[in-house]
């Protein structure tokens, strides 16, 4: 059975005010509702982490993660947060190579394979995103541009550690745009994915592995896109900004 997971992304929203209401909102729904086979993440901007860890306290259907972190342990990295800063606030989870990083701080496969190596020696879980864009899908190219992604930044890994990470499948022509991937074409790189783990890891790590999509997903088409046999939950942009909304979509399962 693999976990099934629902993590928010705040990306640079919200105040420490507002995101302390946020997370207050969703951890009281969540207590009430949410099934207790899904786990929701919080994901919300460094300075609110402290804070969260806090309103999360000890419930179980929720954990805290991070958006980022600096490949290094320690050091003169001025601006920068440390994978055991981030221990030592309760987090469990960091979001890697999201679109944005990749796209507005350079962040290449060779360099995340670091990231993802530092998260994982801290025991802490890396979100591993990836994702094409609008014209590579056109060009027919998104299956191999999504799978190099995968080879060149987990595949050096044991397949004890590759199964302690989390997938997120994030079109980036679906992301933040309001177009969604359909279930189908979610559905057929999700599937495509798992093949190429399992090619590389067998069966066995391939079925284990949580693969989520993310890209406009909201309460009215997540359950669709849950519905698939690949798609194992949703990383979550503009919807995890609204407490209702974000917990309508766990909900979906
Ligand atoms: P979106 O963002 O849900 O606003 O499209 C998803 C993401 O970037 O993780």
């Amino acid at each position: 059975m693999r976990n099934k997971i629902v993590a928010g992304n705040w990306k640079m929203n919200n105040t420490l005010e507002e995101g302390v209401s946020l997370a207050s909102e969703i951890v009281n729904i969540v207590a009430d509702e949410l099934k207790d086979d899904v786990k929701m993440i919080l994901c919300p901007p460094f300075i609110h982490l402290n804070s969260v860890s806090k309103i999360i306290g000890d419930a179980d259907k929720i954990a805290l993660g991070a958006q980022n972190c600096n490949d290094n342990l320690k050091g003169a990295f001025t601006g920068e947060i440390s994978v055991d800063m981030l221990k030592s606030v309760g987090v469990g989870y960091v979001i890697l190579g999201h679109s944005e990083r990749r796209e507005y701080f350079g962040e290449s496969n060779a360099f995340l394979a670091k990231k993802v190596k530092t998260v994982l020696e801290a025991g802490l879980t890396p979100i591993f995103c990836c994702g094409e864009t609008l014209e590579i899908r056109e060009k027919d190219e998104h299956f191999s541009f999504v799978t190099k992604q995968l080879t060149e930044s987990l595949f050096h890994l044991s397949a004890a550690d590759f199964q302690k990470i989390v997938i997120a499948y994030e079109p980036i022509w679906a992301i933040g745009t309001g177009v969604t991937a359909s279930k189908e074409q979610a559905q057929e790189m999700h599937k495509n994915l798992r093949e190429h783990i399992a090619g590389k890891y067998g069966s066995d790590v391939a079925d284990s592995i949580s693969i989520l999509y993310g890209g406009s997903c909201n309460p009215k088409n997540a359950k669709d896109l849950f519905a698939q046999k690949d798609i194992d939950g949703g990383l979550i942009g503009g919807a995890a900004l609204k407490s209702r909304d974000f917990v309508d979509i766990g909900k979906s399962y």
